[in-house]
């Protein structure tokens, strides 16, 4: 019996989690698609943290947040996928993450291609549309059967990459909202590289889900949320950049875009993400 399995049957292991909650009247939350219910602990944590900065606001974000807090959660969550801290920026949350990735990203020349799929999320659809409307790219747009299978979906992706061989970026969604659907992400970013076409991967709802490991599926940029499955507080989110797509600069391209509390997302010529330059 896979480790899984056993683990969903173990009630002493679910009581850990559930003792985590109180179970007060009213509506229970199951559904972490907005956001997943913080536990008790984390609540308390919240709302100390919220005190101590109103308390010490400039103090704490001039002299701290840069060298202290934030470079230990960002440690931590690299870790969570298992990549170096440095290729990991925090953002408030997957959208702000994918914005930044998709709108910054450099590679594009007018007339290359970008490729989205019905099952993208619509502002992943979004801002791939922008990069037409600002870059001169052509937006092409797939549909894939349903219900899908890992061969139906790798074999869709592997015609669009022959069609089109403007294609230079594409979005990828770990885990649809739409039909709950997992990716072979490895599979399909495999096919993806061997025609260049590099892979920004939504990972909204893969973390705290199931375990991966972004070297692995061959993944070089990537965002995520922590207040859905893992159950941060609204808002934490964070991407990531490959160091092979960091551009030879003494400063990485994760820390140039967010490493600031003033962050302001998706600004289209404050930074630019490329692997050429
Ligand atoms: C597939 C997918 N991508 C991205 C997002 C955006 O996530 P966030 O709330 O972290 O911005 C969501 C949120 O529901 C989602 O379902």
């Amino acid at each position: 019996m896979p480790d899984n399995t056993r683990r969903a049957r173990d009630e002493a292991f679910w009581h850990t989690f559930a003792d985590r909650y109180d179970v007060q009247p009213g509506p229970i939350n199951l559904e972490n698609g907005y956001f997943g219910r913080m536990s008790r602990t984390v609540v308390e944590e919240y709302q100390r943290n919220i005190e101590l900065i109103n308390r010490g606001n400039s103090v704490h974000v001039r002299q701290r947040f840069e060298q202290g807090e934030s470079v230990k959660i960002q440690a931590l969550v690299a870790k969570l996928i298992g990549v170096p801290a440095e290729a990991v920026a925090l953002t408030r949350n997957a959208s702000d993450g994918l914005q930044s990735l998709i709108r910054n990203y450099n590679r594009l020349q007018p007339g290359d291609q970008v490729l989205i799929c019905d099952l993208e999320y619509d502002t992943v659809k979004g801002a791939m549309r922008w990069l037409a409307k600002h870059r001169g790219v052509e937006v092409i747009e797939i549909e894939h059967q349903h219900p899908a299978s890992f061969d139906s979906l790798l074999a869709t992706y592997r015609e669009t990459f022959a069609r089109y061989p403007r294609l230079k970026l594409m979005a990828l969604t770990h885990v649809t909202h739409r039909t709950g659907l997992v990716m072979p992400v490895q599979a399909i970013a495999a096919a993806a590289k061997e025609h260049d076409i590099d892979v920004i991967l939504d990972g909204a709802h893969a973390l705290g889900q199931f375990e991966f490991n972004l070297d692995e599926l061959g993944i070089e940029f990537a965002a995520y949320n922590l207040h859905k499955w893992i159950g941060a507080p609204l808002t934490l989110g964070f991407l990531y950049i490959a160091p092979s797509a960091w551009r030879t600069s003494t400063r990485t391209w994760a820390k140039c875009i967010t490493r600031s509390p003033t962050f302001a997302p998706a600004r289209p010529t404050a930074h630019r993400i490329s692997r050429r330059c």
